[in-house]
């Protein structure tokens, strides 16, 4: 398969497992706030944001600088690819956003009481946070599926 050959593939390929294993961790810290542990559903939401911004740093943001704006965005912006990675980046930008204030704004204190004020917040972070990996997934599969192929 060319894909293993070609080391942005691969890059892009480590990263996608990353995102998935951030959704496992959301599913997890969901499941974790039903059982009213949640002290522990704040450390695996702070471990899924770290991880998460990790590979938007490592991964995402040298990609759309280097390829997905001046190969895509500028060259075809109404394209299935630019449109789909547009719509990633706005999602992905508030996701991050979002999370930074959650975690930033607990930073492990004892007092879960601040977390219950801001609950108003989590669901809606927790369903655009989705919808960005779904967008994710979807534009990995429209670069890397043409080479599956080769
Ligand atoms: C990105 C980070 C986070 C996400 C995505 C998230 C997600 C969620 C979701 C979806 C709910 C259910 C909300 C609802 O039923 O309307 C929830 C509830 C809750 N979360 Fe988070 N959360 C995050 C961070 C935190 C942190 C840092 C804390 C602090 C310990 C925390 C504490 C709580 C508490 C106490 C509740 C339940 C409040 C209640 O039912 O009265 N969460 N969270």
């Amino acid at each position: 398969m060319a894909f293993l050959n070609n080391p942005v593939a691969l890059t892009i390929t480590v990263s996608l497992i990353i995102q998935i294993i951030v959704l496992i961790l959301l599913i997890t810290g969901y499941m974790l706030k039903k059982k009213l542990e949640f002290r522990q559903h704040g450390i695996i939401m702070t471990t899924a944001v770290i991880l998460h911004l990790s590979m938007v740093f490592y991964v995402m943001i040298p990609s759309l600088v280097l390829a997905v704006i001046p190969d895509f965005i500028f060259v075809a912006p109404l394209q299935i690819v630019s449109v789909i990675a547009i719509i990633h980046v706005i999602l992905g930008a508030s996701t991050a956003t979002l999370g930074i204030f959650l975690v930033g704004s607990w930073h492990f204190q004892k007092s879960i009481k601040g977390c219950i004020r801001r609950k108003k917040y989590m669901l809606k972070t927790l369903s655009i946070w989705i919808a960005t990996l779904i967008f994710g997934i979807t534009l990995y599969s429209l670069f890397i599926g043409p080479l599956l192929t080769t």
